[in-house]
């Protein structure tokens, strides 16, 4: 399994991951415009030429914000949500992101397992700010510090 910068090619699987997983998923046509957005930071994972997982963090000056990261079902707590995770991180400190943010349901506890074992911590709550279904999401911080990465 290795983590790569996503390209054209992953698009397809990535779209079909999404779907799969979210109620109000992206179109390919998103997906595709973040390939070309400079200050997007877009990771595959890929598994003997499968992609099995993806993630994206928008990034502005020092800060980013993680709008997804998703792995196939069926390839779930083998650590590809971990790789991507770091992988994500490191490349935003080479552009010198030192605060990311991120939003997640309240409900979603893999999730927010995953952010808190990297550093984030929960910053506020944005009531009823999901849809279908509605949820409120728990806004989370990652403030880079010495020794932190
Ligand atoms: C969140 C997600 C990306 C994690 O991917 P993953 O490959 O299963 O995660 P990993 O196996 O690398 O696990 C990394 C850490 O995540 C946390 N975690 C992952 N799945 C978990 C679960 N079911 N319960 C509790 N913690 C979990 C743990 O902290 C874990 O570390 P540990 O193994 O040391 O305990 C995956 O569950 C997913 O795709 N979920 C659906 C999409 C989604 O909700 N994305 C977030 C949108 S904001």
């Amino acid at each position: 399994m290795e983590i790569v910068f996503a390209e054209v090619r992953h698009i397809k699987e990535i779209t079909e991951i999404e779907r799969e997983i979210f109620s109000l998923p992206w179109s390919e046509k998103s997906f595709m415009s973040e390939l070309e957005d400079k200050n997007s930071i877009f990771l595959a994972a890929e598994d003997d030429g499968v992609t099995v997982g993806f993630a994206i963090m928008k990034t502005y000056k020092n800060e980013g914000e993680i709008y997804n990261i998703a792995v196939s079902e069926d390839l779930r707590r083998q650590g590809v949500g971990d790789k991507l995770m770091a992988r994500l991180l490191e490349e935003a400190a080479k552009r010198g992101v030192d605060t990311v943010f991120l939003d997640v349901r309240e409900s979603n506890a893999p999730a927010r397992a995953l952010y808190k074992k990297y550093g984030f911590y929960d910053l506020n709550i944005r009531r009823g700010y999901y849809d279908a279904p509605k949820e409120d999401a728990v806004i989370m911080i990652r403030i880079r510090a010495e020794g932190n990465g």
